[in-house]
C-alpha cells in the first residue's frame, strides 16, 4: 500500500497529455503551485454539459446538469447558503454526536466475533449517520440511498440502463424527501434550504434546492467512508504508527492529514474542468483554450518542492497543505466535518481495539473498479 510509484516523474512536465477510457484526450496538471493556483481561476470553467468536453467513459455524464450554474457568480451563490452549515464552529458542535455515533458502532463490533468487514461495521455507517442527521434524513433510508448512489457513481462499473435508473431514483427520493419536509420541517439542513427557497425564488430555485441535497447527501458520506477505510487500512499496515499514535493521542489530528495527504482513493480525476482561454502554467508551458483539464491532487501531493520527502508517511508532518480537498472556488464544502469524522474515527478505533490489525494482507484487499471512487471494498479486521 505505497504511493503509487508512477507519480514519481509525472512533475517532469508541468501538463501531461493522457488518453481517457473513453479515448478522449485531456490534459493533466502535475505541479503543487499550478494546480493550487489553477483551483481558483475562473479560465478555468466546471460546465462540462459542453459537448467539446472529454468524457472519462463513453456515456460518462456524471455530474452534468445543464439547469445547474457550476461557475460564478450562479455558483458561488448557492455555495454560500450552504456552507454557513459548515462552518467550524457548527462542526465542532456535531463532534459529540459523531462520538456517539462512533462509539454505538464500536460496542456493536466489540460484542461480535472477533473479526469484522470494517467498510460495513464502521467506516460508511459512520458518515452516514452524521450526515443523516445534519440533512435531517431517516437513517433507516440507508439502504434504499446507498444503493441509488452506488449505480449514480457508476463510471464504467454498470450498464447504462442501471445507472439511469439509479440517477432517476435517487432524485425522485430526493423530491419526496423534500416535499415531506416542506410540510413537516424540522431542525436540519434540508429544511434551513427549503426556507430560503420558499422565502427568495431568486437565491434559491427548487432544482437548485434539489441539486445541492444530492450533492450533500453524496458527498457527505461517500468520499468520507472511503477515507475511513482506505486510511485505515493503511495505518494498520504500519504497526510503528498505530503505536506511536496510542502513545501520543495529540497526534491524531496531523496522521489524519497525512493519510489524507497520501490518500490513494482516487477523487480528483472525476472533476474534470474546461479551458475557457489559454493559460501560461510556471514553467511557460501553455493550456489552449479549449482544452479539458484535471488538476492532479495525488500529483500536487507528492511535489518535492512542497513537502519533504513526500513519499514517506509522516504522521508528524507539519505545514500540510495538501490539497485533497481541492482548494479556491469549489473547496470542499465538508472539508471540516470530514476532518472531524476522520479523527473520531481514528482514535475511536485505535482506542476501542488496541490491537487492532488487518485480517488480511494490505496487498491483497480488493478495490472498487469502475466507479468514482477506488477505495478498498473489503477491508477484514481483527483485535
Ligand atoms: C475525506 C472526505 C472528502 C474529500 C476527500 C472531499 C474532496 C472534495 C474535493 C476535492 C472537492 C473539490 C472538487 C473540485 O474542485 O472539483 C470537494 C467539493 C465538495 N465537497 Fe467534499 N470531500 C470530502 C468530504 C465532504 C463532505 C463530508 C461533504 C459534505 C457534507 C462534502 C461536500 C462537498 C461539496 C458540496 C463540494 C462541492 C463544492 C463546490 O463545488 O463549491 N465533501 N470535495
Amino acid at each position: 500500500m505505497q504511493i503509487p510509484e508512477g507519480l514519481r516523474s509525472l512533475r517532469e512536465k508541468a501538463l501531461v497529455e493522457v488518453t481517457l477510457p473513453s479515448g478522449d484526450s485531456a490534459f493533466l496538471v502535475t505541479r503543487y503551485k499550478d494546480v493550487r493556483a489553477l483551483f481558483a481561476d475562473e479560465r478555468l470553467s466546471k460546465d462540462i454539459s459542453r459537448p467539446e468536453v472529454a468524457r472519462i467513459s463513453a456515456n460518462n455524464d456524471l455530474f452534468m446538469d445543464s439547469a445547474i450554474e457550476p461557475d460564478p457568480p450562479g455558483h458561488t451563490r448557492v455555495r454560500g447558503l450552504v456552507t454557513r452549515a459548515f462552518t467550524a464552529r457548527r462542526v465542532e458542535a456535531l463532534r459529540p454526536v459523531a462520538w456517539e455515533i462512533a462509539n454505538d458502532l464500536l460496542d456493536k463490533m466489540a460484542a461480535g466475533p472477533e473479526v469484522a468487514e470494517l467498510n460495513e461495521a464502521f467506516a460508511f455507517p459512520l458518515p452516514i449517520r452524521v450526515i443523516c442527521k445534519l440533512l435531517g434524513i431517516p437513517p433507516e433510508d440507508m439502504n434504499t440511498f446507498r444503493r441509488l448512489v452506488d449505480g449514480f457513481l457508476s463510471v464504467s462499473k454498470l450498464p447504462q440502463e442501471e445507472v439511469e435508473e439509479c440517477r432517476t431514483g435517487l432524485w425522485r427520493y430526493l423530491g419526496d424527501l423534500i416535499a415531506a419536509k416542506r410540510a413537516q420541517p424540522g431542525d436540519d439542513l434540508i429544511s434551513g434550504l427549503i426556507k430560503v427557497r420558499d422565502e427568495d425564488n431568486n437565491r434559491l430555485s427548487e432544482h437548485e434546492l434539489q441539486y445541492w441535497t444530492q450533492s450533500l447527501l453524496i458527498a457527505g458520506y461517500v468520499t468520507t467512508a472511503s477515507q475511513i477505510g482506505t486510511g485505515t487500512a493503511v495505518l494498520l499496515s504500519r504497526r510503528d504508527l498505530v503505536e506511536q499514535i496510542q502513545a501520543d493521542w495529540t497526534l491524531v489530528p496531523s496522521a489524519v492529514e497525512e493519510l489524507l495527504r497520501t490518500q490513494i482513493m482516487g477523487s480528483s480525476i472525476g472533476t474534470m474542468r474546461y479551458a475557457l482561454s489559454d493559460i501560461e502554467l510556471s514553467d511557460g508551458t501553455t493550456i489552449r483554450a479549449g482544452s479539458s483539464v484535471l488538476l492532479s491532487e495525488e500529483s500536487a501531493n507528492v511535489d518535492e518542492t512542497v513537502f519533504h520527502d513526500p513519499f514517506s508517511l509522516d504522521i508528524r508532518r507539519r505545514e500540510n497543505h495538501h490539497l485533497t480537498f481541492g482548494a479556491g472556488l469549489h473547496y470542499c464544502v465538508g472539508a471540516a466535518l470530514a476532518r472531524m469524522e476522520l479523527q473520531v474515527a481514528t482514535e475511536g478505533l485505535l482506542r476501542r481495539f488496541p490491537g487492532l490489525g488487518l485480517a488480511k494482507p494490505g496487498d491483497q484487499l480488493p478495490r472498487g473498479l469502475g466507479g468514482f471512487m477506488e477505495g478498498f471494498t473489503e477491508i477484514p479486521v481483527s483485535w
